[in-house]
């Protein structure tokens, strides 16, 4: 089958799906701080209709799933879905996003289900200041989560930091040592204008250049790693000494559109091809309307088709989608 090429031709070979836009935290890059309206429960699709798209789509050279949310954890019985997802032919590696706050109570049964990858969001290392960018208790808990994830055996964990000036400069030379001493890969992400208050400037915006500038200076050089993914995107680097990696998300600073291979499946059964576009594809009308395989295949050739070749947050003309993170999924 042909693979999924945009007019880039940049080949497509990874999916994002988000399981619910609910959360139990309310990051304010993110979420409102109260009155979120979520999606009703009727117009998320069902485990069977997600599996289904998974299986329509994977023959055009989808062999990489995540799943994200809001948060994917207070999905109910998320492991089973990855159970069916990982019996799907052809997918090599799935992966979740998660805040980790459900993690200590469900690590284990994630990684019976068939689950390995796992990215923990955690832009603090102090209750204190997780409280101030989540708006909610439970820093203890994810750093609870983390080690049971470690137990279980999951490899990699990467905890995601989103960087924002003013509020996590104190956070980065103790992310550093956290890499070192616990092997989890740290990235940091550039805050991105994703948040649901609209409240985003790029003077808000800590860069990656300052990041590994403060690292260097208050622990030691980072050295870039060899061999990267060319389509990851993130730049991955090492201490100079060889312990501990530091990855850095510069969506802002240095957009890395060019090498996307990805697009996106939202809980209520759109595509989006951008986690910035403008525009999405209902599939789920599709899937329950009894739309042929391929004629969803059709729809989703025609959403990549139509992709751009990349977001425009550092123009003037940019416009901030409507969907704010939770409801795209990250
Ligand atoms: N800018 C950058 N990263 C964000 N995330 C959520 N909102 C934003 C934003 N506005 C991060 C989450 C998670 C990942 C999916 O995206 O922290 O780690
Ligand atoms: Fe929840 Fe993730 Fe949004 Fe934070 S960034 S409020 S953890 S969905």
């Amino acid at each position: 089958m042909t693979p999924l090429v945009d007019s880039f031709g940049r080949v497509h070979n990874n999916l994002r799906i988000s399981v619910t836009d609910r959360c139990n935290i309310r990051c304010f890059y993110c979420m409102p701080a109260d009155n979120v309206q979520f999606m009703a429960k009727e117009k998320l699709l069902a485990f069977e209709e997600i599996e289904r798209f998974v299986r329509i789509v994977q023959p055009m050279g989808i062999d990489k799933l995540r799943l994200t949310g809001g948060e994917p954890l207070v999905r109910r019985d998320l492991s089973t879905l990855i159970a069916k997802l990982s019996r799907i032919e052809g997918i090599k590696d799935i992966g979740i996003t998660t805040n980790g706050i459900l993690l200590a109570e469900q690590a284990q049964d994630l990684y019976d289900a068939g689950l390995r990858r796992l990215n923990v969001s955690l832009d603090a290392l102090s209750a204190e200041k997780f409280k101030q960018v989540t708006r909610r208790e439970g820093y203890e808990k994810v750093i609870e989560g983390i080690h049971a994830a470690k137990a279980a055996g999951f490899d990699p964990i990467k905890i995601n930091a989103v960087s924002i000036k003013g509020i996590t400069e104190e956070e980065i030379v103790p992310f550093g040592h956290f890499a070192r001493e616990t092997g989890c890969e740290v990235r940091f992400i550039e805050y991105m204008p994703l948040d649901a208050d609209a409240a985003w400037e790029r003077e808000k915006v800590l860069f990656a250049d300052e990041i590994i500038d403060t690292l260097t200076t208050g622990i030691r050089p980072l050295v870039p790693l060899a061999n990267q993914d060319p389509r990851a995107p993130a730049t991955d680097y090492e201490f100079d000494d060889g312990i501990g990696r530091i990855g850095f998300i510069a969506s802002v600073s240095k957009p890395f559109c060019m090498s996307c291979n990805r697009f996106r499946l939202t809980a209520d059964g759109k595509i989006r091809n951008c986690l910035f576009s403008l525009e999405e594809t209902d599939i789920r009308t599709m899937l329950r309307d009894g739309g042929d395989d391929e004629g969803i295949r059709q729809a989703v050739r025609e959403s990549i088709g139509a992709k751009k070749e990349g977001h425009e947050i550092n123009m003037a003309s940019f416009v901030q989608p409507e969907r704010p993170m939770y409801s795209i999924g990250g």
